[in-house]
């Protein structure tokens, strides 16, 4: 299957370069890719009939809230410009592009009575030129920006929102599903609801921990596994694509053998309250999920668990609507155990739980990422062995500075986590079929807005061309895909 083989070679560098034993090939099949997202580069924002959606409403509304006070209102202009970013893919060498498609262009009002033609008609084009350059889609239906009319009604707290995110899928494989061979419903469902409804650190900053987070879950993944059907009843036969989810999988790593139980535990609030209802075979919330959370609603005289429970039903109808399992992985921590006595109903005294990163581990501009390569490996392999998912596919890993061309740290980050994703595929025979690094460009940080860069090309956000220009990962990537191998980098986190 690996044609090239395994190149050993014993190459010992100065101090301060990466010295590395063996290097791998990665299989000739596997794809490698970049990542981005509709509303941190297209601007745009009220452009050919697109509605409002929750994050033109936050930087709109509310915009103490994002660091440097700024929006995505033209963001990196890639709704016009964005034969210039597939001119970059194409130069990169990649084989597939992860985009997302925005919501409140199809549907403005996000109710579905009546798709808008020219959101469409950008949408086509678009995918007609990644086609054109020869490269594959892998298109997200939801990428955080909801229709702002959805959510004045509760957003994913609402069970009304369920049929409407059918209806916008529906629309979506009927007018694209010729064009993308990959699908993903939604991205990082713990995000949307944990971080959005469950705290303020992305819109709509609800901050309902324990409540507000469990509700928007529920619905998020009875929302998930309807349009997996829809695609898998109507579209499959005609356009053979694959349809799945991503999930943000932090690996949490016990800081003393005998946490281990606590660490499982972690790895179930975080990753199986998404995984465990999709893709194991008893279905629904992970049992220690609805243990811990059933325990503590008693003792704060909740009648029922705060968790909602799916019928039977819904539980196998649930089950097995992926093809793939999507993995955004940025950073691992330890974990210890905590004993939590408040009675208050917040996620994180829920799981009972104490996340730690070591001091000498490096961080990203973000100080939530640690640079922890080798948990990039253990996380692959847990997921192999939990979920046994046909194909794995890394829709996101990333780091983020404060700009500049010479990215070395961004270099050392992606030298290393592809150095133990070649190894988790090679060595440990995981199954990851492909890889988008996050981000082709320099974009639209949520609430950081442009102070932290994730981007391989930088973007000149102060002139209104928002011209690109490769940083240094631009060249390291180029070469890993060329030769198919990480090779030599620099080492500096
Ligand atoms: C994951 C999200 O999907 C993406 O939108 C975000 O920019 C990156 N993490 C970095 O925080």
């Amino acid at each position: 299957m690996w044609t090239k083989g395994i190149l050993f070679f014993t190459i010992y560098f100065v101090k301060g370069i990466h010295c590395e034993l063996s290097n791998l090939y990665f299989p000739d099949d596997f794809l490698f890719g970049t990542a981005t997202s509709s509303y941190q580069i297209e601007g745009a924002w009220n452009e050919d009939g697109k509605g409002e959606n929750i994050w033109d409403h936050l930087t709109h509304n509310h915009t103490h809230l994002i660091r440097d006070r700024s929006n995505g209102d033209i963001a990196c202009d890639s709704y016009h410009k964005y034969k210039e970013d597939i001119a970059l893919l194409k130069d990169l060498g990649v084989s597939v592009y992860r985009f997302s498609f925005s919501w409140s262009r199809i549907f403005p009002h996000g109710h579905p009575y009546k798709p808008n033609p020219a959101g469409i008609a950008h949408y086509v084009a678009f995918l007609d030129e990644l086609a054109a350059n020869n490269i594959t889609a892998m298109a997200t239906l939801f990428h955080w920006d909801l229709p702002q009319p959805l959510q004045e009604l509760g957003g994913w707290t609402n069970p009304r929102i369920v049929p409407c995110f059918a209806e916008y899928a529906k629309v979506a494989f009927e007018n694209f599903g010729s064009k993308v061979k990959y699908w993903i419903t939604v991205n990082e469902p713990h995000q949307v609801c944990q971080e959005g409804y469950g705290s303020d650190n992305l819109a709509p900053v609800l901050n309902m921990s324990g409540i507000a987070d469990y509700q928007c879950g529920h619905n998020l993944i009875k929302a998930h596994a309807i349009a997996y059907h829809i695609y898998n009843d109507t579209y499959r036969h005609l356009y053979n694509g694959k349809i799945g989810i991503t999930i943000h999988g932090i690996w949490y790593e016990p800081q003393t053998p005998k946490d281990e139980e606590t660490a499982d535990r972690m790895m179930q609030f975080n990753f199986g309250w998404w995984a465990h209802p999709i893709f194991t075979s008893q279905g629904d919330y992970p049992a220690v999920m609805k243990e811990y959370i059933a325990k503590r609603s008693t003792l704060q005289g909740y009648k029922r668990s705060r968790l909602p429970e799916f019928t039977q039903e819904e539980i196998d109808s649930i089950k097995g609507t992926s093809d793939f399992l999507g993995l955004n992985h940025y950073t691992s921590y330890f974990v210890t155990d905590a004993k939590i006595n408040n009675l208050d109903t917040h996620f994180s005294s829920d799981h009972q739980v104490q996340a730690n990163a070591k001091i000498s581990w490096g961080s990203a501009a973000a100080p939530w990422i640690k640079v922890v390569p080798w948990g990039f490996r253990k996380i692959l392999n847990w997921l192999q062995n939990t979920y046994n998912p046909s194909e794995i596919h890394v829709t996101e890993n990333g780091f983020s500075d404060h700009g500049g061309l010479n990215d070395t740290t961004r270099v050392s980050y992606f030298g290393q986590y592809l150095q133990n994703l070649n190894a988790a595929i090679v060595l440990d025979k995981v199954r990851v079929k492909s890889y988008a690094a996050w981000s082709l460009l320099d974009n639209f940080e949520w609430l950081d807005g442009y102070v932290n860069r994730f981007g391989m090309y930088d973007v000149d956000f102060s002139d209104p061309n928002r011209p690109r220009t490769p940083k240094a990962s631009a060249l390291f990537y180029k070469d890993v895909i060329r030769n198919r191998r990480v090779g030599e980098f620099v080492k500096v986190n």
